[in-house]
């Protein structure tokens, strides 16, 4: 089997569940973070440097790889895992969403999409059974189903002839895996924020029996109140005992509140990339540490924080690296925030195996501040 999912317990207060994903690649401790490397990196960060942030699964993006270097190439390289030397857990995303999101010309069609690459401006094309064999040749952990994640807002007859073809896509992509006994494939629950449609979707795959399932289409522009809500309607009706992953999610108190309505698994660029902005979290909330506010601030980026950025450096002289462009900048604050999500999700873990994730998102709450940005 290629993906196990053992549900060790779930909280009394809520629908939160402590558990672990079983790969090729050992045991991932649940709920998860996955940080994301698109181009098989982890921007800034090297392999052994996620391990001693206690990362024990990653992201990366067939889209990216398919383009550069090519799948081909990495299945010459014995895999992904060896490519970018990284011995834990990956998953790939398929390409369906970074095509929409990145390819600057694109046409859907029942047989696939057709696009631009955002690099050359070559024409590719990638459908289920295409997406699923570069996935095989990548060979991650966790592969995921080809689907459509429609633009917010869209119009709900134009959602529905989009989920309702990547219902169809997911079942060509598990006719296409030649891999599902070292490859777990996952199907990705679409249908926009409608809630019948989110219930036909989950049906629908349920019905298909993948050993994981993603909640796909939120945390596109849709007020957060309407993402927790969909979200709620939608893990409600997912299989107790399969792992569900909330893609494209991860800032801390979205991390909370998933977990909260039952979410296993979470990726999201957000630590990485506000990091190379020059931004970070705290456990008071977002801290701006390019700011002039800081330039003589010689306390770390959060002094609750153990990590060996706080450790070791101040905000006076991380800040100094920033506008100076020194690369270490990016390395350091990237280093902390994945830190920061890393452990928060360790300590949401033992308080749910301690029966007070209530309390522990309420104390969240009352230390981290929340700006509207
Ligand atoms: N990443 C964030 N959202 C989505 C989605 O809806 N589908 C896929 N494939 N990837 C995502
Ligand atoms: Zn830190």
């Amino acid at each position: 089997m290629a993906v196990q999912f053992h549900l060790i317990k779930t909280d009394p207060s809520s629908r939160a569940r402590r558990g672990r994903l079983y790969t090729r690649h050992g045991s991932v401790e649940t709920p998860v973070f996955m940080p994301v490397g698109t181009q098989a990196s982890v921007k800034t960060m090297s392999p052994h440097e996620l391990l001693d942030i206690g990362v024990e699964m990653i992201l990366s993006n067939t889209y990216h790889l398919f383009l550069r270097p090519g799948h081909d190439l990495i299945r010459e390289a014995g895999g992904l895992h060896r490519f970018m030397a990284w011995s834990k857990s990956v998953l790939t995303d398929s390409g369906g969403f970074q095509v929409f999101s990145l390819s600057p010309l694109r046409r859907i069609s029942e047989e696939g999409v057709t696009f631009r690459s955002h690099l050359s401006g070559e024409t590719f094309f990638l459908s289920p059974e295409r997406a699923t064999e570069v996935q095989n040749a990548l060979g991650a952990d966790v592969i995921m189903a080809f689907d459509e994640c429609p633009p917010y807002p869209a119009e709900r007859s134009y959602v529905e002839e989009s989920l309702e073809r990547t219902l169809r896509w997911a079942r060509r992509c598990q006719a296409a895996h030649r891999r599902p006994e070292d490859q777990g494939l996952f199907g990705i629950v679409q249908g926009g924020m409608e809630f019948d449609l989110r219930r036909h979707a989950v049906e629908s795959l349920a019905e298909m029996d993948f050993p994981g399932y993603a909640v796909g289409g939120l945390s596109v522009g849709e007020p957060k109140e309407k993402m927790y809500d969909v979200l709620e309607y939608t893990t409600e009706l997912l299989p107790v005992d399969k792992p569900r992953y909330l893609m494209g999610v991860g800032a801390p108190e979205d991390l909370i509140e998933g977990v909260w309505r039952g979410v296993d698994m979470f990726d999201c660029v957000l630590p990485t990339r506000i990091a190379r902005n020059g931004t970070v979290w705290t456990r008071r909330g977002k801290l701006v540490v390019r700011n002039g506010a800081y330039a003589r601030d010689f306390q770390p980026l959060d002094p609750e924080c153990s990590c060996y950025t706080c450790r070791h450096f101040t905000r006076a002289y991380i800040r100094h690296l920033l506008k100076a462009d020194e690369i270490l900048g990016l390395r350091l604050t990237t280093y902390h925030n994945l830190y920061f999500l890393v452990h928060l999700m360790q300590d949401i873990r033992r308080a749910i195996e301690e029966d007070r994730f209530a309390e522990f998102r309420t104390v969240f709450y009352r230390t981290f501040e929340i700006r509207k940005s």
